[in-house]
């Protein structure tokens, strides 16, 4: 149709994608026999490829989703895999019109299995390399730390040689915070944040995908991160929306995820009319493209189709994407 045609033109950026998100079932049953991984054999779902994917077309909760999400990670041993992985994602991204890619990873999930921070960097680097030569997309790099294990844990991996090394080369731009949110509130992760800002990285952080509006001004107040990932549960606090479209924090939305992950019951119901109305930036992104069905321009079509956006409100939200980004302004400008 012409309008997916004219959202597949569209400059996209996309900001919110785990690399291990973009770990398809036909990929992970190959890796799993490659590497010698042995899948859970007490879960008919890792039976075939077919059936892990009618499972992920069940999933109850963002906790239900993780425990396959970190399950099918494992699978992931060589440099070579994780190079393999990213590329997939960036062929898929380049396919759809993505022309910059902000892509997260979890270091803690690899290196608390014994794969090596090196192993898994190099193997991003090399997938990011070939994207900016092969594809002309542009990249950068974010660390993802997991708010469901302990803090000292978190700030041991930040202090680990080759992360300080990677942070301090510019080789990593940013760090988050992402996995189960409930019971892990922002504050808790104030000294990592303080330390981030101060070795002069970007920071961003899960917020308000499950949890309340609440943990968003904390990720605001207590980790003064400049962009929230999700923030869907901003649009039941009118005071803080005024204040995040005042000061022009940018969402990084995921209509697909959430629904899937049942945050929502549909994409009509992604606060996507609110936050136009209001004033509040966003960029839309596909989060775990593998494991919710879609890519980043499924997530753009699916939101044409729940809310007929104009051209106009089309052209504000790339605008809007390729502002929020944390590449050079040469780059932003060649974007515009
Ligand atoms: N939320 C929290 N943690 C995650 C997600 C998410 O959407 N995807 C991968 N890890
Ligand atoms: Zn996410």
């Amino acid at each position: 149709s012409p309008i997916h045609d004219f959202l597949k033109l569209l400059p996209k950026c996309e900001h919110h994608i785990h690399l291990e998100g973009a770990l398809t079932p036909p990929v992970l049953f190959q890796l799993a026999q490659r590497n010698n991984i042995t899948l859970p054999q007490d879960d008919d779902a890792f039976q075939s490829s077919e059936f892990l994917l009618q499972r992920y077309q069940r999933f109850t909760s963002l906790d239900d989703f993780l425990h396959y999400y970190y399950i099918g990670m494992s699978v992931l041993i060589h440099a070579s895999d994780f190079e393999a992985l990213a590329w997939d994602y960036f062929e898929h991204a380049s396919a759809d019109g993505v022309h910059h890619a902000e892509v997260f990873f979890d270091p803690q999930a690899h290196t608390s299995r014994g794969v090596d921070y090196r192993t898994v960097l190099e193997g991003f680097q090399a997938a990011c390399k070939r994207a900016t030569q092969e594809l002309g997309i542009t990249t950068e790099l974010i660390t993802c730390y997991l708010r469901h294990l302990p803090v000292p844990d978190c700030l041991e991996t930040f202090h680990h040689e080759a992360v300080q090394e990677s942070y301090k080369s510019g080789e990593i731009r940013g760090i988050g915070l992402d996995s189960s949110e409930l019971d892990f509130p922002p504050h808790l992760f104030e000294e990592l944040y303080t330390k981030a800002k101060g070795t002069g990285l970007r920071l961003t952080s899960h917020a308000g995908e499950e949890g309340p509006s609440h943990y968003i001004s904390s990720a605001l107040d207590d980790l003064q991160v400049e962009r929230i990932d999700h923030g869907i549960k901003l649009a039941g606090d009118e005071a803080l929306m005024k204040r995040v479209a005042t000061q022009a924090t940018m969402l990084t939305v995921c209509p697909m995820s959430n629904v899937v992950l049942r945050c929502v019951k549909e994409i009509k119901d992604v606060p996507i009319r609110a936050f136009l109305d209001a004033g509040v930036k966003f960029s839309i992104n596909s989060d775990d493209p593998a494991y919710f069905g879609g890519y980043i321009l499924d997530n753009y079509c699916a939101v044409h189709e729940a809310f007929d956006l104009s051209i106009d409100e089309w052209t504000t939200i790339a605008r809007a994407g390729i502002e929020g980004s944390w590449c050079g302004q040469t780059r932003k400008d060649e974007m515009h």
